[in-house]
Order: structure tokens, then C-alpha cells, then sequence
């Protein structure tokens, strides 16, 4: 039985983020492109990606090494075909106290039930507007809103909560959709979320101008509404979390970018393919398909996801102003959020 590691900055690793797809039905512009995501892209075949029975080892074997939390990704991870079957198999998993999935919830009116059923404790949707034409330019595929709500309110009847929804702000295109959907989701028992603009993967032609920083997010809310701070529920939790002075509900604020949170990192993140990324900013992952297909027992993943994580030494967000524009960096469509 391997003992929990820690890495080189004292962190142990907790939670375990799994890509089943690199493939979408949106093009978020600051996601997937469609001038990059078109006909010519080259996705993932079948044959490259890990099996579910190869994605459970690897879990398992994250789980022997400390991990309690999983969520599932893409890409759409709903794409994927079979998932409900991946979602039984992990949630079997004795140490696993947390199974969720990030969707951006247009297939949740159709899965909902069969995704709780089969074990999924919970959903996180992306949602960036309560406007369509705001909402249709942001995922560049005219999708619209409703179907994201109707696609909420089935995952919250099928008991998959409490949902978390995820809005990435870009400055001159989403911003006065703030208040908007602050004043959706106060009062409901699902928690807004707004999320930094990132310098994720290559394509998405970022630049620190078009970021909303998370003090101009909170002073926005604040004028509003009259907000205040709150306790984080864990350690290491992502968004900072506020609450609405008059009693309706609280919302957080993920300022990646500009308070970043590397210090508290324990997220490990397995791209579709069985790259194993210990950094949402990474250049590189480890093989552990191959580890996989090599060898029918787990000796080896073992041995190879401690060494990983024993010398890990990220903490991209705490120096990107000396790396951003020099590297080639994974896309978030190849390892998720
Ligand atoms: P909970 O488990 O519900 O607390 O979710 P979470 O806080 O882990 O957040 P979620 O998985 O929904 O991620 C929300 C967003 O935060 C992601 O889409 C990313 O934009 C950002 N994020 C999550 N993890 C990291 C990370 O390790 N590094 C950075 N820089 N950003 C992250
Ligand atoms: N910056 C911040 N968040 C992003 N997401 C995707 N790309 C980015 C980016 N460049 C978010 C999505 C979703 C989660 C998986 O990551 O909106 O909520
Ligand atoms: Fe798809 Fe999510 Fe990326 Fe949008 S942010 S393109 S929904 S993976
Ligand atoms: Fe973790 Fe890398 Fe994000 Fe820092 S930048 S919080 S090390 S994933």
C-alpha cells in the first residue's frame, strides 16, 4: 500500500481531475476556437483514449496515493459514450467521498437521471449569460440559454447537487452580465461562481486586458447588492467565497489570474489520452497509457504516480508574468477545467 506524497512544496495531492473527451459541442471563444477547432482539427480516435477499466486503475491508484475527490471533464465529458458506466465504476471506489462532473449542461435535460443513478453526486455548469446574443457569441454555436437552465433544473431534480455554476468573464463581452446572473442564482440553492479569463493552452489569443480582475468582479457586486466575505469550506478551495448581506445566498469569485492559489494546490489532472498534467498550465504530461497497457498490474502506476508527484514542483499562476508567450501549453479542451 503506497503512502500519501507530499511534492516538493508540501502538498499532498487530493483531488483528481479526468478528461474522457477533448471533444465539445460548444466553441467558447476562450475555450476552443472555431478558427482552430474547425474540420481540420485533430482530435483524439477511439483507440487513443483510455478505457474506462484503464481509467478506474488510475483513479484507484490516485486514491491509494491520498485522492478523495474526482471530477470528471473534457472536453464535454457527457460526449462521451457510456459515461453513466465510468461514473459507476468510480463512485465504487471505497476513499472516493466526492464524484463530480463539469458540463456545460447541454445534455443534462437527457442524463440527469441516469448520471445519479448510476452514483454521480454532483454537477458544475458553465454558464457565462443570461442574455442569448451575449450567451450564443460566447459559445459561437447560437446555443441557447434556456436549454442550460432546463439542463440545471433536471440535474437539481435527479438530486445531483449542490450545482455550482461556472461563469468565465471577458472584459467587452460578458460584463454586464455580472449583475444579471448574480440576481438568477441569489436565493436558489445553486452557487454562482465567476472565474477569471486564463491564460489557458495557446489558442485562445488571451491577453491581461481582456481579464475582469476578481477586486473589480467583488466592487461590482458590492455596489449592488452589499456583499461580505466568508470562510472557505475546505483548505485549498478554489473561489473565494462571498455572501449577500441581506440573507439570500452566497456566490464565489475564482481569481486565477490575479490571486492566484498555487500555494494550496493538490489537483493532479489525466488528459483523455492517459497523460498524467500535475499543472492546468503544463508543457507536458506523463505516458501512464502506456504504463497502463504494458503492464496488467499496478507496481508500476504506482511507483510512477509517486515519483510524479513527490517531485512536483508547479505553481505556474505565482510566476506567469516571467513564462507567459514563450511556451506551448495543453489546452483546457485536452484536460478540463
Ligand atoms: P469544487 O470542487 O466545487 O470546489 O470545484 P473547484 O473549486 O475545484 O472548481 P471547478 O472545478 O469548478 O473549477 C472552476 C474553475 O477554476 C476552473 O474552470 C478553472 O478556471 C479554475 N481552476 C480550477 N482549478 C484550478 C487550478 O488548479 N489552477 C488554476 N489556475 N485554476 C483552476
Ligand atoms: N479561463 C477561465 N476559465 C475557463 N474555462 C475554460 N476556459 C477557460 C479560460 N481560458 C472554464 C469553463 C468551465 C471550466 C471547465 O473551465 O467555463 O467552467
Ligand atoms: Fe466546451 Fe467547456 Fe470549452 Fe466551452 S469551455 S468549449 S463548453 S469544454
Ligand atoms: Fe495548481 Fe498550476 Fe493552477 Fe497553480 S497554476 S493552482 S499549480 S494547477
Amino acid at each position: 500500500m503506497p503512502s500519501a506524497p507530499t511534492d516538493t512544496l508540501d502538498r499532498p495531492v487530493k483531488d483528481l481531475r479526468i478528461s474522457v473527451t477533448d471533444r465539445c459541442n460548444f466553441r467558447c471563444t476562450y475555450c476552443m476556437p472555431k478558427e482552430i477547432f474547425n474540420s481540420d482539427y485533430r482530435y483524439l480516435q477511439r483507440a487513443a483514449l483510455l478505457t474506462f477499466e484503464e481509467i478506474e486503475r488510475v483513479a484507484r491508484s490516485f486514491a491509494r496515493h491520498g485522492v478523495t475527490k474526482l471530477r470528471l471533464t473534457g472536453g464535454e465529458p457527457l460526449l462521451r459514450h457510456g459515461i453513466e458506466e465510468l461514473v459507476a465504476r468510480l463512485a465504487a471506489i471505497p476513499e472516493i467521498d466526492d464524484l463530480a462532473l463539469t458540463t456545460n449542461g447541454a445534455l443534462l435535460g437527457r442524463m440527469a437521471t441516469d448520471l445519479a443513478a448510476a452514483g454521480l453526486h454532483r454537477v458544475t455548469v458553465s454558464l457565462d449569460s443570461l442574455d442569448d446574443s451575449v450567451f450564443m457569441g460566447m459559445n459561437d454555436v447560437a446555443f441557447p440559454v434556456q436549454n442550460v437552465l432546463d439542463g440545471i433544473g433536471a440535474a437539481a431534480d435527479a438530486g445531483l447537487g449542490p450545482i455550482k455554476i461556472n461563469m468565465v468573464v471577458k472584459r467587452g463581452v460578458n460584463e454586464t452580465s455580472i449583475i444579471d446572473m448574480a440576481r438568477h442564482f441569489k436565493g436558489t440553492s445553486q452557487t454562482l461562481r465567476f472565474i477569471e479569463y486564463m491564460d489557458v493552452g495557446t489558442t485562445n489569443g488571451w491577453v491581461m486586458d481582456d481579464v475582469v480582475s476578481a477586486k473589480a468582479i467583488v466592487e461590482t457586486l458590492d455596489q449592488e447588492f452589499g456583499i461580505e466575505p466568508i470562510a472557505p469550506t475546505y483548505r485549498g478551495e478554489v473561489a473565494k467565497r462571498w455572501r449577500y448581506k441581506d440573507g439570500s445566498g452566497e456566490f464565489g469569485v475564482i481569481g486565477s489570474v490575479t490571486q492566484p492559489f498555487c500555494g494550496n494546490c493538490t489537483r493532479a489532472r489525466l488528459s483523455a489520452e492517459g497523460a498524467l498534467y500535475t499543472c492546468l498550465f503544463a508543457t507536458s504530461g506523463t505516458d501512464l497509457r502506456s504504463i497502463l497497457r504494458q503492464n496488467p498490474h499496478d507496481e508500476e502506476l504506482d511507483q510512477t504516480i509517486n515519483t510524479i508527484w513527490t517531485n512536483r514542483t508547479d505553481r505556474y499562476s505565482e510566476t506567469r508574468t516571467s513564462l507567459t508567450g514563450s511556451v506551448t501549453k495543453v489546452e483546457m479542451s485536452h484536460i478540463g477545467g
